[in-house]
């Protein structure tokens, strides 16, 4: 087998900037222990996040100069609606500005107080939008998910005996929703199995819930699908996409994904009653139902961007670069999530620091570990970003203390991904010096974004 080669040739380029770890302490007490605080000037390789932040292609450059800016009626928006019909098979497609403005649409009509959003794993801003509308998100991850070191195909499966039994706790009545988010974000970027949508789709069936897939890494997780399950190996990325989405009644998708755009998402829906209280609430929050919150060069480049990640040379090697990564680190030892995830390498956190407890935030110490070594950015998914308080005050942690390392698409190449395994080699073989932080500030939701820590003294 011969080396898995990035399957494109760069034609235009971006420099990085070189600091010294001498600048990077300073930087980061500056930032308060925050990497979404540090200015992306200042970091090397940056980590944070695979949305929004892929390279677009010529093809998608060309698009953007084809965009029709037309406000209603613009025939970009036909080429977007198109692109997106043709792999959902929905009829009710709803351009929104990114993949939360989709959420706050659907969870304002469907959500409210007493009601529940029950989930594989929910992403932080889908959670965020659940509870902001009054109601309850509540994850059913399988066994497999919740031990990072233990290898299996789907890790990112619904425990479907478990979703079973809090039906009918809870009343199928109070359950508006079944969101399955593909690939598994906040569970380590693991896929879902086909066998595992069609269980859930069954049991929803039986109780009457409509059945919403997460979609923003619809086409990463199709591909874990065509290697992983059986009876899919000569079947299309496009076909298996369009079986994925053939068992959902909806589907909110951000499009700065596995849509290679920098920005834009939308809202697919299958019911129409459903599609014109959303268009509704769309008018008065982002904008007319051909644009949504997004000019027409954005909806042009998702248009084109979702045909392209459907590419298996693509497919082939962003999901064999993750794996690269994740198997030169596992052979020095340090600690990581297994198998490979869709989009991003996860640290764990708790292993690699087992001498920092929880209410230290080991995620987020590792983090800033990272940065201060190599520039390299990446973020907590653990206490800091999921932790809640009890009524005294005492943190209840999150399941995993995990650093993701998202890998943006199409950006760095194979020495930049040797580069940050060197990094995180070095940390590990130091881990003993790093220490725990404190909070000093935070807000109400979604702390971690703006959160402020110090090193805790001994
Ligand atoms: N759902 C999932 C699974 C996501 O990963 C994200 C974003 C969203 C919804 C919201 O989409 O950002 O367009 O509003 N995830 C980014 C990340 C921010 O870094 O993982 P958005």
């Amino acid at each position: 087998m011969k080396t898995i080669i990035e399957p494109f040739r760069i034609k235009s380029v971006e420099p990085i900037y070189f600091n010294s770890r001498e600048q990077r302490e300073i930087i980061l007490a500056d930032a308060h222990h925050n990497p979404f605080l540090i200015d992306a000037r200042d970091v090397l390789i940056d980590l944070l996040t695979d949305s929004g932040t892929s390279a677009m292609s010529s093809h998608q450059w060309a698009g953007i100069m084809q965009g029709d800016e037309s406000y209603a009626g613009s025939p970009s928006f036909y080429r977007f609606e198109r692109a997106v019909k043709n792999i959902t098979g929905m009829p009710f497609i709803i351009p929104t500005h990114q993949g939360r403005a989709a959420e706050k649409i659907l969870f304002s009509s469907l959500g409210g107080a007493g009601k529940f959003f029950v989930s594989n794993t929910l992403f932080d801003t889908t959670r965020a939008n659940i509870e902001y509308s009054g109601a309850e998100g509540v994850d059913f991850i399988c066994e497999a998910g919740r031990h990072p070191s233990i290898p299996a195909p789907f890790k990112g499966n619904l425990d479907v005996e478990a979703l079973k039994s809090f039906i009918e706790k809870k009343g199928a009545e109070n359950i508006p929703m079944c969101i399955i988010t593909v690939t598994n974000n906040s569970g380590g970027g693991q896929p879902v199995s086909m066998q595992n949508i069609r269980e859930v789709k069954a049991l929803c069936v039986a109780h009457g819930i409509p059945l919403f897939i997460d979609a923003c890494r619809f086409a990463e997780n199709a591909y874990f699908i065509k290697l992983r399950e059986d009876g899919y190996k000569d079947k299309n990325v496009l076909d298996i996409a369009r079986e994925m989405f053939s068992y959902a009644d909806g589907a909110t998708m951000s499009a700065k994904k596995d849509a290679f755009a920098n920005i834009g998402g939308f809202l697919a829906l299958t019911n129409e009653q459903l599609a014109q209280q959303c268009r509704n609430l769309l008018i008065i929050t982002e904008g007319f139902p051909t644009y949504g919150g997004l000019a027409g060069r954005d909806l042009e480049a998702i248009a084109i961007g979702l045909e392209e990640v459907l590419d298996e040379s693509y497919l082939q090697y962003r999901i064999r670069s993750i794996e690269y990564l994740t198997e030169k680190l596992h052979e020095a030892g340090v600690p990581v999530m297994r198998p490979a995830g869709g989009h991003a390498v996860y640290l764990d956190a708790k292993a690699f620091l087992p001498h920092i407890p929880v209410s230290q935030y080991p995620g987020q110490a590792l983090v800033g570990a990272l940065y201060l070594e190599g520039g390299i950015r990446g973020v907590e998914i653990g206490s800091l970003m999921f932790g809640k308080y009890d009524a005294q005050g005492q943190l209840i942690p999150a399941a995993l203390e995990l650093v993701r390392l998202a890998i943006p698409r199409r950006v760095y190449t194979q020495s930049h991904i040797d580069y940050v395994a060197e990094v995180i080699i070095e940390v590990f073989q130091h881990r003993d010096q790093i220490k725990g932080l404190h909070i000093t500030e935070e807000a109400p939701m979604l702390r971690h974004f703006t959160v402020k820590l110090k090193p805790v003294v001994a």
